[in-house]
Protein backbone atom coordinates (compact mmCIF):
# COMPACT_ATOMS: atom_id res chain seq x y z
CA UNK A 1 0.00 0.00 0.00
CA UNK A 2 3.00 2.57 1.22
CA UNK A 3 4.46 1.90 -2.19
CA UNK A 4 1.07 3.18 -3.99
CA UNK A 5 0.21 6.72 -2.41
CA UNK A 6 -1.94 8.15 -4.22
CA UNK A 7 -0.41 11.18 -6.20
CA UNK A 8 -2.20 14.40 -7.70
CA UNK A 9 -2.02 14.77 -11.39
CA UNK A 10 1.55 15.60 -12.20
CA UNK A 11 3.39 16.24 -16.14
CA UNK A 12 6.86 14.84 -16.06
CA UNK A 13 9.44 16.39 -19.42
CA UNK A 14 12.16 14.24 -20.15
CA UNK A 15 14.89 15.84 -21.45
CA UNK A 16 17.41 13.78 -23.08
CA UNK A 17 13.93 11.72 -23.71
CA UNK A 18 15.83 9.69 -26.41
CA UNK A 19 18.86 8.81 -24.13
CA UNK A 20 20.39 5.73 -22.27
CA UNK A 21 18.96 6.83 -18.88
CA UNK A 22 15.66 7.80 -20.17
CA UNK A 23 15.49 4.39 -22.81
CA UNK A 24 16.84 2.08 -20.00
CA UNK A 25 15.38 3.55 -16.64
CA UNK A 26 13.40 6.66 -16.86
CA UNK A 27 10.89 4.97 -18.82
CA UNK A 28 11.02 1.67 -17.33
CA UNK A 29 10.20 3.42 -13.82
CA UNK A 30 7.26 5.27 -15.10
CA UNK A 31 5.68 2.40 -16.70
CA UNK A 32 6.01 0.42 -13.51
CA UNK A 33 4.28 3.13 -11.48
CA UNK A 34 1.17 3.54 -14.41
CA UNK A 35 0.83 -0.40 -13.90
CA UNK A 36 1.11 -0.02 -10.33
CA UNK A 37 -2.00 2.08 -11.02
CA UNK A 38 -0.31 5.30 -9.32
CA UNK A 39 0.24 7.49 -12.75
CA UNK A 40 -3.48 9.45 -11.85
CA UNK A 41 -5.44 9.86 -15.50
CA UNK A 42 -4.73 13.74 -16.39
CA UNK A 43 -1.03 13.39 -16.11
CA UNK A 44 1.15 13.76 -19.08
CA UNK A 45 5.00 12.14 -19.94
CA UNK A 46 6.23 13.97 -22.44
CA UNK A 47 9.76 12.65 -23.98
CA UNK A 48 11.77 15.87 -25.72
CA UNK A 49 14.72 15.35 -27.87
CA UNK A 50 16.25 17.06 -30.94
CA UNK A 51 15.76 13.63 -33.09
CA UNK A 52 12.82 14.62 -35.67
CA UNK A 53 10.46 11.96 -34.47
CA UNK A 54 6.58 11.32 -34.63
CA UNK A 55 4.71 10.77 -31.55
CA UNK A 56 4.45 7.39 -32.81
CA UNK A 57 8.14 6.61 -33.96
CA UNK A 58 9.07 7.74 -30.24
CA UNK A 59 6.44 5.28 -29.15
CA UNK A 60 7.98 2.41 -30.75
CA UNK A 61 11.25 3.51 -29.73
CA UNK A 62 10.01 3.15 -25.87
CA UNK A 63 8.73 0.09 -26.49
CA UNK A 64 11.26 -1.80 -27.68
CA UNK A 65 13.61 -0.83 -24.70
CA UNK A 66 10.84 -0.83 -21.90
CA UNK A 67 10.17 -4.49 -22.95
CA UNK A 68 13.87 -5.28 -23.25
CA UNK A 69 14.52 -3.61 -19.88
CA UNK A 70 11.88 -4.92 -17.90
CA UNK A 71 12.16 -8.51 -16.09
CA UNK A 72 11.05 -11.23 -17.80
CA UNK A 73 7.05 -11.62 -17.78
CA UNK A 74 6.87 -7.87 -16.80
CA UNK A 75 5.56 -6.36 -20.14
CA UNK A 76 1.67 -6.84 -20.39
CA UNK A 77 0.55 -5.61 -23.88
CA UNK A 78 -2.60 -3.91 -22.04
CA UNK A 79 -0.60 -2.46 -19.34
CA UNK A 80 1.69 -0.68 -22.14
CA UNK A 81 -2.02 0.63 -23.88
CA UNK A 82 -2.41 2.47 -20.74
CA UNK A 83 1.19 3.70 -20.31
CA UNK A 84 1.55 4.48 -23.95
CA UNK A 85 -1.68 6.74 -23.35
CA UNK A 86 0.04 9.15 -21.16
CA UNK A 87 2.96 9.56 -23.65
CA UNK A 88 3.76 12.01 -25.92
CA UNK A 89 6.88 13.61 -27.85
CA UNK A 90 8.06 17.12 -28.57
CA UNK A 91 11.14 18.02 -30.69
CA UNK A 92 13.09 20.34 -28.78
CA UNK A 93 16.89 21.72 -29.13
CA UNK A 94 17.63 22.67 -25.42
CA UNK A 95 20.00 25.71 -26.92
CA UNK A 96 16.71 26.95 -29.24
CA UNK A 97 14.24 29.05 -27.69
CA UNK A 98 11.85 28.86 -30.40
CA UNK A 99 11.12 24.76 -29.79
CA UNK A 100 10.60 25.85 -26.44
CA UNK A 101 7.54 28.42 -27.40
CA UNK A 102 6.15 25.04 -28.99
CA UNK A 103 6.91 23.17 -25.71
CA UNK A 104 5.45 25.95 -24.29
CA UNK A 105 1.96 25.99 -26.10
CA UNK A 106 1.69 22.43 -25.73
CA UNK A 107 1.48 22.78 -21.59
CA UNK A 108 -0.50 26.03 -22.04
CA UNK A 109 -3.70 26.17 -19.46
CA UNK A 110 -1.86 22.98 -16.85
CA UNK A 111 -0.27 25.87 -15.18
CA UNK A 112 -1.89 24.52 -11.87
CA UNK A 113 -0.45 21.09 -12.77
CA UNK A 114 2.78 19.82 -10.89
CA UNK A 115 5.42 20.07 -13.85
CA UNK A 116 8.48 17.81 -13.25
CA UNK A 117 11.26 18.80 -15.82
CA UNK A 118 13.40 16.10 -15.61
CA UNK A 119 16.91 17.00 -17.32
CA UNK A 120 18.77 14.01 -18.29
CA UNK A 121 21.13 14.99 -20.64
CA UNK A 122 24.65 16.59 -20.90
CA UNK A 123 25.34 19.04 -17.57
CA UNK A 124 27.00 21.67 -20.57
CA UNK A 125 22.96 22.01 -21.61
CA UNK A 126 21.73 22.66 -18.48
CA UNK A 127 21.94 26.36 -18.44
CA UNK A 128 20.66 26.72 -21.80
CA UNK A 129 17.55 24.91 -20.93
CA UNK A 130 16.88 26.40 -18.27
CA UNK A 131 17.27 29.74 -19.69
CA UNK A 132 14.80 28.99 -22.32
CA UNK A 133 12.26 27.33 -20.15
CA UNK A 134 12.47 30.57 -18.13
CA UNK A 135 12.42 32.62 -21.22
CA UNK A 136 9.53 31.08 -22.87
CA UNK A 137 7.52 31.22 -18.95
CA UNK A 138 7.39 27.41 -18.32
CA UNK A 139 8.29 27.61 -14.84
CA UNK A 140 5.45 28.13 -12.85
CA UNK A 141 5.57 27.72 -8.69
CA UNK A 142 4.61 24.39 -9.02
CA UNK A 143 7.50 23.49 -11.46
CA UNK A 144 10.29 21.28 -10.11
CA UNK A 145 13.57 20.89 -12.06
CA UNK A 146 15.68 17.44 -11.47
CA UNK A 147 19.22 17.43 -12.48
CA UNK A 148 20.97 14.34 -13.16
CA UNK A 149 24.45 13.87 -11.98
CA UNK A 150 27.41 14.22 -12.45
CA UNK A 151 26.50 18.22 -11.99
CA UNK A 152 29.14 19.66 -13.74
CA UNK A 153 32.95 18.55 -13.97
CA UNK A 154 34.71 20.08 -11.15
CA UNK A 155 33.50 22.94 -8.01
CA UNK A 156 33.15 25.42 -10.24
CA UNK A 157 31.56 24.28 -12.88
CA UNK A 158 28.86 22.99 -10.44
CA UNK A 159 29.07 26.56 -9.24
CA UNK A 160 28.21 28.12 -12.37
CA UNK A 161 25.09 25.44 -13.51
CA UNK A 162 23.59 26.45 -10.00
CA UNK A 163 24.23 29.95 -9.73
CA UNK A 164 22.17 29.86 -13.22
CA UNK A 165 19.58 27.23 -11.61
CA UNK A 166 19.03 29.01 -8.74
CA UNK A 167 18.37 32.34 -10.55
CA UNK A 168 15.04 30.68 -12.09
CA UNK A 169 14.23 28.05 -9.55
CA UNK A 170 14.60 28.29 -5.94
CA UNK A 171 16.37 25.63 -3.74
CA UNK A 172 13.25 23.77 -2.81
CA UNK A 173 12.23 23.60 -6.45
CA UNK A 174 15.86 21.86 -7.44
CA UNK A 175 16.33 17.85 -7.23
CA UNK A 176 19.72 16.83 -7.57
CA UNK A 177 19.56 13.29 -8.14
CA UNK A 178 21.94 10.45 -6.76
CA UNK A 179 20.32 7.42 -8.07
CA UNK A 180 21.91 5.27 -4.78
CA UNK A 181 19.76 7.27 -2.21
CA UNK A 182 16.52 6.02 -4.00
CA UNK A 183 18.11 2.33 -3.70
CA UNK A 184 15.80 0.78 -0.92
CA UNK A 185 19.06 -1.00 0.42
CA UNK A 186 20.72 2.52 1.15
CA UNK A 187 17.23 3.66 3.26
CA UNK A 188 17.53 0.52 4.52
CA UNK A 189 21.29 1.73 5.96
CA UNK A 190 19.43 4.82 7.72
CA UNK A 191 16.26 2.58 9.61
CA UNK A 192 19.42 0.21 10.71
CA UNK A 193 21.47 3.66 12.02
CA UNK A 194 18.69 5.08 13.16
CA UNK A 195 15.77 2.84 13.63
CA UNK A 196 17.66 0.21 16.04
CA UNK A 197 19.46 0.95 19.08
CA UNK A 198 21.96 -1.77 18.81
CA UNK A 199 24.74 -0.84 16.92
CA UNK A 200 24.65 2.94 17.81
CA UNK A 201 27.54 2.30 20.70
CA UNK A 202 30.24 0.07 18.73
CA UNK A 203 29.17 3.04 15.90
CA UNK A 204 32.52 4.79 16.92
CA UNK A 205 36.25 4.80 17.09
CA UNK A 206 37.40 2.08 19.64
CA UNK A 207 34.79 -0.42 18.35
CA UNK A 208 35.07 -0.26 14.76
CA UNK A 209 39.13 -0.51 13.27
CA UNK A 210 37.86 0.63 9.37
CA UNK A 211 35.12 0.61 7.18
CA UNK A 212 35.61 -0.58 3.51
CA UNK A 213 32.63 0.78 0.72
CA UNK A 214 33.16 -1.31 -2.15
CA UNK A 215 30.50 -0.59 -5.04
CA UNK A 216 31.80 -2.92 -8.22
CA UNK A 217 30.84 -3.74 -11.81
CA UNK A 218 31.34 -6.53 -13.74
CA UNK A 219 30.44 -4.12 -16.90
CA UNK A 220 32.74 -2.12 -19.11
CA UNK A 221 31.83 1.39 -20.08
CA UNK A 222 28.99 0.16 -22.23
CA UNK A 223 28.82 2.08 -25.34
CA UNK A 224 29.21 5.27 -23.32
CA UNK A 225 33.17 6.15 -23.83
CA UNK A 226 32.56 8.88 -24.98
CA UNK A 227 30.82 10.31 -22.04
CA UNK A 228 32.52 7.98 -19.70
CA UNK A 229 36.04 9.52 -20.77
CA UNK A 230 35.57 13.02 -20.13
CA UNK A 231 34.36 11.63 -16.60
CA UNK A 232 35.95 9.17 -15.00
CA UNK A 233 35.36 6.31 -12.03
CA UNK A 234 35.79 9.21 -9.97
CA UNK A 235 33.92 11.75 -10.95
CA UNK A 236 31.26 9.02 -11.83
CA UNK A 237 30.80 7.12 -8.86
CA UNK A 238 33.34 8.50 -5.37
CA UNK A 239 32.06 12.20 -6.69
CA UNK A 240 28.52 10.51 -6.01
CA UNK A 241 27.58 7.43 -4.63
CA UNK A 242 30.23 6.25 -3.16
CA UNK A 243 30.21 9.86 -0.72
CA UNK A 244 26.73 9.25 -0.38
CA UNK A 245 27.53 5.78 1.34
CA UNK A 246 30.06 7.33 3.51
CA UNK A 247 27.90 9.89 4.72
CA UNK A 248 25.35 7.59 5.47
CA UNK A 249 27.51 5.64 7.46
CA UNK A 250 29.87 8.17 9.36
CA UNK A 251 27.16 10.83 9.95
CA UNK A 252 25.40 11.57 13.45
CA UNK A 253 22.12 11.03 14.36
CA UNK A 254 19.60 13.67 12.83
CA UNK A 255 17.00 15.57 15.16
CA UNK A 256 14.24 14.00 13.00
CA UNK A 257 13.27 12.75 9.19
CA UNK A 258 12.76 16.27 7.77
CA UNK A 259 15.25 16.78 4.48
CA UNK A 260 16.85 19.51 5.80
CA UNK A 261 18.08 17.47 9.29
CA UNK A 262 19.18 15.02 7.36
CA UNK A 263 20.98 16.48 4.32
CA UNK A 264 22.40 18.96 7.48
CA UNK A 265 23.88 15.86 8.83
CA UNK A 266 25.44 14.71 5.70
CA UNK A 267 26.89 17.77 4.95
CA UNK A 268 29.13 18.06 8.38
CA UNK A 269 30.64 14.59 6.99
CA UNK A 270 31.75 15.98 3.73
CA UNK A 271 33.27 19.08 5.46
CA UNK A 272 34.97 17.26 7.83
CA UNK A 273 36.71 15.08 5.22
CA UNK A 274 40.03 14.92 5.67
CA UNK A 275 41.64 16.60 2.54
CA UNK A 276 43.92 14.26 0.22
CA UNK A 277 46.36 16.98 -1.05
CA UNK A 278 49.54 17.20 -2.75
CA UNK A 279 51.61 14.28 -1.80
CA UNK A 280 48.56 12.57 -0.66
CA UNK A 281 47.81 11.41 -3.43
CA UNK A 282 50.18 8.61 -4.17
CA UNK A 283 49.97 7.04 -0.45
CA UNK A 284 46.01 7.43 0.03
CA UNK A 285 44.99 7.18 -3.83
CA UNK A 286 44.98 3.93 -6.39
CA UNK A 287 43.45 4.62 -9.64
CA UNK A 288 43.27 2.10 -12.56
CA UNK A 289 42.39 1.00 -15.81
CA UNK A 290 41.34 -2.41 -17.38
CA UNK A 291 43.03 -3.75 -20.21
CA UNK A 292 41.61 -6.97 -21.95
CA UNK A 293 40.55 -9.84 -20.14
CA UNK A 294 37.80 -11.72 -19.42
CA UNK A 295 34.17 -10.99 -18.08
CA UNK A 296 31.71 -13.81 -16.58
CA UNK A 297 33.82 -16.72 -19.03
CA UNK A 298 33.97 -14.14 -21.74
CA UNK A 299 37.25 -12.03 -23.25
CA UNK A 300 36.59 -8.60 -23.33
CA UNK A 301 38.47 -5.51 -24.75
CA UNK A 302 40.54 -3.24 -23.08
CA UNK A 303 39.24 0.45 -21.91
CA UNK A 304 41.23 1.76 -25.18
CA UNK A 305 40.01 -0.52 -27.88
CA UNK A 306 35.83 0.77 -26.25
CA UNK A 307 34.13 2.77 -28.71
CA UNK A 308 34.67 6.70 -28.25
CA UNK A 309 37.76 6.14 -26.03
CA UNK A 310 40.60 8.34 -27.50
CA UNK A 311 43.74 5.39 -28.03
CA UNK A 312 46.01 7.67 -25.07
CA UNK A 313 43.40 7.82 -22.87
CA UNK A 314 44.52 7.83 -19.00
CA UNK A 315 41.12 7.96 -17.92
CA UNK A 316 40.49 5.68 -14.39
CA UNK A 317 38.23 3.24 -14.87
CA UNK A 318 38.86 2.19 -11.07
CA UNK A 319 39.69 4.26 -7.75
CA UNK A 320 40.69 2.88 -4.37
CA UNK A 321 41.53 5.76 -1.64
CA UNK A 322 41.88 5.64 2.12
CA UNK A 323 39.64 8.76 3.48
CA UNK A 324 39.73 10.36 6.75
CA UNK A 325 36.84 11.48 8.93
CA UNK A 326 37.92 14.42 11.07
CA UNK A 327 35.65 14.05 14.03
CA UNK A 328 35.53 13.10 17.19
CA UNK A 329 33.90 9.98 16.21
CA UNK A 330 35.77 8.73 13.75
CA UNK A 331 39.31 10.18 14.36
CA UNK A 332 41.95 7.42 13.05
CA UNK A 333 39.31 5.43 11.72
CA UNK A 334 40.02 4.54 8.02
CA UNK A 335 37.31 4.54 5.12
CA UNK A 336 38.96 2.72 2.01
CA UNK A 337 36.77 2.95 -0.84
CA UNK A 338 36.70 1.80 -4.37
CA UNK A 339 34.90 1.34 -7.06
CA UNK A 340 35.91 0.24 -10.93
CA UNK A 341 34.40 -1.51 -13.61
CA UNK A 342 35.12 -4.52 -15.39
CA UNK A 343 35.94 -6.36 -11.77
CA UNK A 344 35.01 -9.81 -11.08
CA UNK A 345 31.69 -8.99 -9.66
CA UNK A 346 28.83 -7.11 -9.91
CA UNK A 347 28.68 -5.77 -5.81
CA UNK A 348 27.94 -3.61 -3.69
CA UNK A 349 28.72 -3.44 -0.06
CA UNK A 350 29.74 -2.08 3.28
CA UNK A 351 31.97 -3.73 5.39
CA UNK A 352 32.45 -2.56 9.28
CA UNK A 353 35.39 -4.64 11.06
CA UNK A 354 35.32 -4.39 15.06
CA UNK A 355 38.33 -4.22 16.83
CA UNK A 356 40.02 -7.30 18.12
CA UNK A 357 39.75 -8.61 21.34
CA UNK A 358 41.37 -6.25 23.72
CA UNK A 359 42.47 -9.48 25.47
CA UNK A 360 42.23 -13.00 23.90
CA UNK A 361 42.24 -16.12 26.50
CA UNK A 362 41.29 -18.12 23.72
CA UNK A 363 44.53 -18.85 21.18
CA UNK A 364 42.29 -18.80 18.14
CA UNK A 365 40.55 -15.85 18.92
CA UNK A 366 42.85 -13.73 17.22
CA UNK A 367 43.61 -15.61 14.27
CA UNK A 368 40.32 -16.14 13.38
CA UNK A 369 39.90 -12.36 13.17
CA UNK A 370 37.67 -9.36 14.30
CA UNK A 371 33.86 -9.45 14.13
CA UNK A 372 32.47 -8.06 10.65
CA UNK A 373 29.31 -6.58 10.09
CA UNK A 374 28.86 -7.17 6.21
CA UNK A 375 25.76 -4.63 4.55
CA UNK A 376 25.80 -5.82 1.23
CA UNK A 377 23.57 -3.32 -0.78
CA UNK A 378 23.38 -5.60 -4.31
CA UNK A 379 22.74 -7.83 -6.00
CA UNK A 380 21.18 -9.34 -2.69
CA UNK A 381 20.00 -7.12 0.38
CA UNK A 382 21.64 -8.69 3.13
CA UNK A 383 23.24 -7.84 6.65
CA UNK A 384 25.39 -9.99 8.26
CA UNK A 385 26.96 -10.58 11.28
CA UNK A 386 30.11 -12.46 11.67
CA UNK A 387 30.71 -13.76 15.03
CA UNK A 388 33.20 -15.93 16.70
CA UNK A 389 31.65 -19.44 17.90
CA UNK A 390 33.40 -22.65 19.57
CA UNK A 391 34.17 -25.72 16.67
CA UNK A 392 32.68 -28.42 18.35
CA UNK A 393 35.00 -30.69 20.12
CA UNK A 394 37.43 -31.08 22.96
CA UNK A 395 39.60 -28.02 22.11
CA UNK A 396 38.40 -24.44 22.43
CA UNK A 397 38.72 -23.85 18.80
CA UNK A 398 37.47 -20.59 17.74
CA UNK A 399 35.71 -20.27 14.30
CA UNK A 400 33.93 -17.02 12.63
CA UNK A 401 30.25 -17.78 12.05
CA UNK A 402 27.68 -15.70 10.20
CA UNK A 403 24.48 -14.75 11.26
CA UNK A 404 22.54 -13.70 7.87
CA UNK A 405 19.53 -11.79 7.68
CA UNK A 406 17.82 -11.11 3.68
CA UNK A 407 15.69 -8.57 3.72
CA UNK A 408 13.69 -9.45 0.75
CA UNK A 409 12.51 -12.74 2.46
CA UNK A 410 11.13 -10.94 5.84
CA UNK A 411 8.59 -8.86 3.46
CA UNK A 412 5.76 -9.45 1.14
CA UNK A 413 5.97 -6.06 -0.70
CA UNK A 414 7.90 -5.44 -3.65
CA UNK A 415 10.22 -2.90 -3.84
CA UNK A 416 10.85 -0.19 -5.80
CA UNK A 417 13.52 0.32 -7.96
CA UNK A 418 15.73 3.67 -7.16
CA UNK A 419 14.28 5.67 -10.33
CA UNK A 420 10.47 4.82 -9.39
CA UNK A 421 10.95 5.93 -5.75
CA UNK A 422 12.88 9.08 -6.58
CA UNK A 423 10.33 10.17 -9.54
CA UNK A 424 7.25 9.64 -7.30
CA UNK A 425 9.08 11.18 -4.32
CA UNK A 426 9.94 14.62 -7.04
CA UNK A 427 6.38 14.33 -7.84
CA UNK A 428 5.25 14.35 -4.18
CA UNK A 429 7.75 17.04 -3.51
CA UNK A 430 9.64 15.37 -1.01
CA UNK A 431 13.22 16.17 -1.16
CA UNK A 432 15.29 13.82 1.67
CA UNK A 433 16.67 11.88 -0.69
CA UNK A 434 18.18 14.83 -3.22
CA UNK A 435 21.20 16.38 -2.66
CA UNK A 436 21.89 19.91 -1.57
CA UNK A 437 23.46 22.71 -3.44
CA UNK A 438 25.94 22.73 -0.37
CA UNK A 439 26.48 19.11 0.07
CA UNK A 440 27.46 19.01 -3.65
CA UNK A 441 29.67 21.82 -3.08
CA UNK A 442 31.58 19.86 -0.38
CA UNK A 443 31.87 16.96 -2.23
CA UNK A 444 33.29 18.84 -5.28
CA UNK A 445 35.86 20.54 -3.15
CA UNK A 446 37.56 17.36 -1.76
CA UNK A 447 37.34 15.93 -4.88
CA UNK A 448 39.14 18.26 -7.03
CA UNK A 449 42.20 18.21 -5.27
CA UNK A 450 42.77 14.64 -5.92
CA UNK A 451 42.00 15.01 -9.51
CA UNK A 452 44.51 18.21 -9.10
CA UNK A 453 46.87 15.73 -7.90
CA UNK A 454 46.56 13.35 -10.46
CA UNK A 455 47.06 15.97 -13.10
CA UNK A 456 50.13 17.13 -11.96
CA UNK A 457 51.71 13.49 -10.97
CA UNK A 458 53.31 11.63 -13.81
CA UNK A 459 52.37 8.51 -13.35
CA UNK A 460 49.85 7.23 -15.42
CA UNK A 461 46.89 5.11 -13.99
CA UNK A 462 47.91 1.71 -13.45
CA UNK A 463 46.46 -1.22 -15.74
CA UNK A 464 44.43 -4.07 -14.41
CA UNK A 465 43.35 -7.50 -15.97
CA UNK A 466 39.46 -7.00 -16.65
CA UNK A 467 37.91 -9.42 -14.69
CA UNK A 468 40.67 -8.51 -11.84
CA UNK A 469 39.89 -6.80 -7.95
CA UNK A 470 42.19 -3.66 -9.61
CA UNK A 471 45.73 -2.58 -9.49
CA UNK A 472 48.00 -4.89 -6.95
CA UNK A 473 48.39 -1.24 -5.45
CA UNK A 474 44.89 -0.77 -4.48
CA UNK A 475 45.50 -4.42 -1.98
CA UNK A 476 48.64 -2.36 -1.32
CA UNK A 477 46.75 0.59 -0.35
CA UNK A 478 45.02 -1.52 2.86
CA UNK A 479 47.55 -3.87 3.80
CA UNK A 480 49.78 -0.85 4.67
CA UNK A 481 47.47 -0.19 7.48
CA UNK A 482 47.51 -4.30 8.45
CA UNK A 483 43.99 -4.95 6.56
CA UNK A 484 43.11 -7.13 3.63
CA UNK A 485 40.03 -6.00 1.48
CA UNK A 486 36.38 -8.30 2.05
CA UNK A 487 36.90 -11.20 -0.02
CA UNK A 488 40.27 -11.26 -0.71
CA UNK A 489 42.50 -13.57 1.10
C1 LIG B 1 25.75 5.61 -12.70
C2 LIG B 1 27.08 5.67 -13.40
O1 LIG B 1 25.53 6.77 -11.95
O2 LIG B 1 25.72 4.48 -11.84
C3 LIG B 1 27.35 4.38 -14.17
O3 LIG B 1 27.09 6.78 -14.30
C4 LIG B 1 27.20 3.18 -13.27
O4 LIG B 1 28.65 4.40 -14.75
C5 LIG B 1 25.87 3.24 -12.52
O5 LIG B 1 27.25 2.02 -14.09
C6 LIG B 1 25.79 2.15 -11.48
O6 LIG B 1 24.50 2.14 -10.95
P1 LIG B 1 23.84 0.81 -10.39
O7 LIG B 1 22.51 1.24 -9.89
O8 LIG B 1 23.79 -0.13 -11.55
O9 LIG B 1 24.76 0.32 -9.31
Amino acid sequence: MANNQKLEPFDIILFGGTGDLAMRKLMRAMYRRVCAGQIPKGSKIIGVARADLTRQQYLEQVRSRVEKYLNPNEFVPQHWEVFAGFVDYVRVDATVTADFERLATAFAGREDTVRVIFLSMAPSLFTAACENLSITKMVTPKTRVVLEKPLGKDRASAHAINDLVGSIFTEKQIYRIDHYLGKEAVQNLMALRFGNTLFEPLWRRGRISHVQITVAEQVGVEGRGDFYDQTGALRDMVQSHLLQLLCIIAMEPPPSSDPDAVRDEKLKVLRSLKPIVDGDVTTRTVRGQYKAGASDGKPVVGYLEEPGVPLDSTTETFVALKVEVETWRWAGVPFYLRTGKRLPDQVAEIVITFEQVPHAIYETSRSAGPNQLVIQLQPQETITLNILAKTPGEVMRLRPVNLELHLSDGFKEKSLDAYERLITDVAKGNLTLFMRRDELDAAWAWIDPIREGWLQSDESPRHYIAGTWGPAASSALISRDGFTWHGET
